[in-house]
């Protein structure tokens, strides 16, 4: 069981009810979740329980994370050069699995498959939008219907993160998408509520593939070079930028982040 770590909770006082509700959301988020790993495992010829072993929640280094998000409306402003800004920049996310909840008409994510290797920054210009109204998605991302929550949100997008792809020697690719944020006059302005359940191995997890396409590496590893990776191509971004005005966003480096 997920435990509740005192003083990360906003107080009852506050939100009542609001600890207790979002434990049992990621409660049956996790069991859905565990699902799909008996479904990657399977593919992959592990044990039907080697990914949901690796992802035990109940432990007290398991990685796995939710994250409520909110972007704000922003206002309808002329952009004749068609300058394209993000909400959330292009990236992959680097765990195992993402599933994304969202809001009717409340769309703004984008896909842009292709990828071919694991850690390497393809990035393309066909960017396909995945709707949160949609029963299916493009190609590189899943939309399923997850059971229980199906009646409180709509179909959950799923979506390969890359542990999985560096845990399947490339089989199952990570897809690099975005939150565009709204510039053409068919896109949606309006404020932007989802969550994200970020499906991360425990510390110790060994991660690679049966193939041995990549060395081994734990769980906690994978994501210390991932956060280092991202943060050195931050200070890049920033140090190319000091003294210049801001780049629009799809010139600015593509990262796997957490978004
Ligand atoms: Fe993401």
């Amino acid at each position: 069981m997920l435990k509740p770590y005192p003083g990360r909770w906003i107080d009852e006082d506050t939100l009542p009810g609001f600890q207790q509700e979002a434990l049992d959301f990621m409660h049956q988020v996790q069991r859905v979740s565990e699902e799909l790993m008996i479904c990657f495992a399977r593919g992959l010829h592990f044990e039907d329980d080697y990914f949901v072993k690796a992802h035990d929640v109940g432990r007290t280094d398991s990685q796995t994370v939710c994250r409520l998000l909110h972007y704000f409306e922003t206002p309808r402003l002329s952009n004749p050069n068609g300058e394209v800004f993000h909400r959330a920049g292009a990236h992959a996310d680097w765990d195992f699995l993402t599933l994304l909840f969202q809001k009717a008409g409340q769309s703004g994510l984008e896909i842009c498959p292709g990828r071919e290797v694991s850690t390497s920054f393809g990035y393309g210009d066909a960017w396909t939008k995945v709707e949160p109204d949609a029963e299916r998605n493009a190609i590189g991302w899943l939309c399923i219907l997850v059971h229980e929550l199906a009646q409180l949100t709509h179909p959950a997008v799923c979506n390969v993160g890359d542990q999985l792809m560096a845990w399947s020697d490339d089989r199952f690719k990570s897809t690099f998408h975005r939150v565009k944020a709204p510039s053409d006059p068919d896109d949606y302005y309006g404020e932007r509520y989802s969550i994200v359940f970020f499906n991360q191995p425990c510390k110790d997890a060994k991660i690679q593939g049966p193939l041995k396409k990549y060395p081994l590496v734990t769980g906690e590893e994978f994501t210390k070079n991932a956060m280092s990776r991202n943060y050195k191509a931050l200070q890049e971004k920033l140090g190319g930028e000091e003294g210049q005005k801001p780049q629009a966003a799809d010139q600015a480096p593509v990262v796997s982040v957490q978004s």
